[in-house]
């Protein structure tokens, strides 16, 4: 199964050459994906704001030579702005199909998706979110630095902003020696950060992230969680956030999704109750009541009821 990103990498020779400086995004735009988007009235300007993530009544079945693969089954998620959400459940739960489902690379056999009050296609083409998905999805012919600048190219931001922008990016995922350097340069953990930071770049209102940090080194990937954390509350965005990790997903999360083998429903939903404000830090992951949520994830998982402070979800 291919990943893709907001501008998913074509088919092809690669070119490594002064391609970054010559080519301009909506070119790379145009060379990497035929996304045309039919624009729909945006949400109403007046009462609350919307929830991040609508999801109602979700089904996805594929169809495959073998016969249908049911993925999903009426799957009702909702994420409020500035929400950390992660899913987690066994490898072929449909835990990417729901995120490609939000983010509209594929469409729902039954049920609706809303992104902030929209439909699926209309965020996708406002740039509403950045994703970083299983595969780091970059553009092979675009040095590290082009990459990270892809999204604020997108957006027509300054020459000047994007250089500095990409500088402070760069250092937080530690690649700083690397912006020159192009994606088949760098180790898997690398792509997967320059990934992180591209996703990063436009401090978008919603992330859909979809293991994101699965090929990182034990370090890197808790410094990486610290961060993500602190960008999360800063920019107020909201997260979605897939795992296989129950430590990362309580450490992280204001709840945490279970889902059931396949066909994936959410079977419970477990409020860490950690808050927005408590620091993310060594201290946390040391903290009892961070080890009795983590076991209350994994009993979850493992169909045990959940225990009080959580609660079923269906
Ligand atoms: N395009 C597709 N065509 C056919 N079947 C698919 C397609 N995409 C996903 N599936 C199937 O849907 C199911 C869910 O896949 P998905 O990738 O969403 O699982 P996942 O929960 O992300 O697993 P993992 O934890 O291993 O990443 C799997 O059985 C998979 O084979
Ligand atoms: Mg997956």
């Amino acid at each position: 199964m291919t990943e893709t990103t907001p501008v998913p990498p074509v088919e092809g020779p690669v070119e490594h050459s002064a391609h970054d400086d010559a080519s301009t995004a909506a070119d790379d735009v145009g060379r990497a994906a035929s996304a045309t988007e039919v624009a729909v009235p945006a949400a109403a300007p007046f009462g609350p704001p919307p929830p991040a993530v609508l999801v109602t009544g979700l089904t996805k079945r594929f169809g495959t030579r073998k016969g249908a693969v049911h993925a999903l089954q009426d799957v009702e998620l909702r994420v409020e702005p500035g929400e950390f959400v992660s899913l987690i459940g066994p490898s072929g739960c449909g835990k990417s199909t729901l995120m490609r489902l939000i983010a509209d690379l594929e469409k729902p056999t039954s049920g609706s998706i809303e992104v902030f009050g929209k439909t699926v296609k209309q965020a996708r083409a406002d740039q509403d979110y950045g994703i970083a998905f299983q595969q780091a999805g970059l553009l092979p012919w675009r040095t590290v630095a082009a990459n990270i600048a892809l999204p604020l190219e997108l957006h027509g931001v300054s020459r000047k902003e994007r250089r500095e922008r990409v500088s402070e990016l760069a250092e937080m995922v530690g690649l700083t020696d690397f912006v020159k350097h192009h994606p088949d340069q760098l180790s898997g953990g690398m792509q997967q950060r320059v990934a992180i930071a591209r996703s990063l770049a436009e401090q978008p209102r919603l992330l859909l992230m979809d293991e994101p940090f699965g090929a990182l080194d034990e370090m890197t990937r808790e410094r990486m969680q610290g961060e993500l954390s602190r960008i999360a509350r800063e920019t107020g965005a909201a997260v979605v956030f897939v795992t296989h990790s129950i430590p990362e997903a309580v450490f992280l999360s204001d709840r945490v999704v279970v889902m059931s083998p396949r066909p994936g429903r959410i079977t419970g939903i477990v409020e860490t109750g950690i808050g927005a404000d408590a620091a993310r830090d060594e201290a946390l992951r040391e903290n009892p009541a961070f080890f009795a949520k983590v076991t209350e994830v994994r009993e979850a998982l493992h169909g045990v009821p959940v225990a009080e402070g959580g609660r079923e979800a269906r």
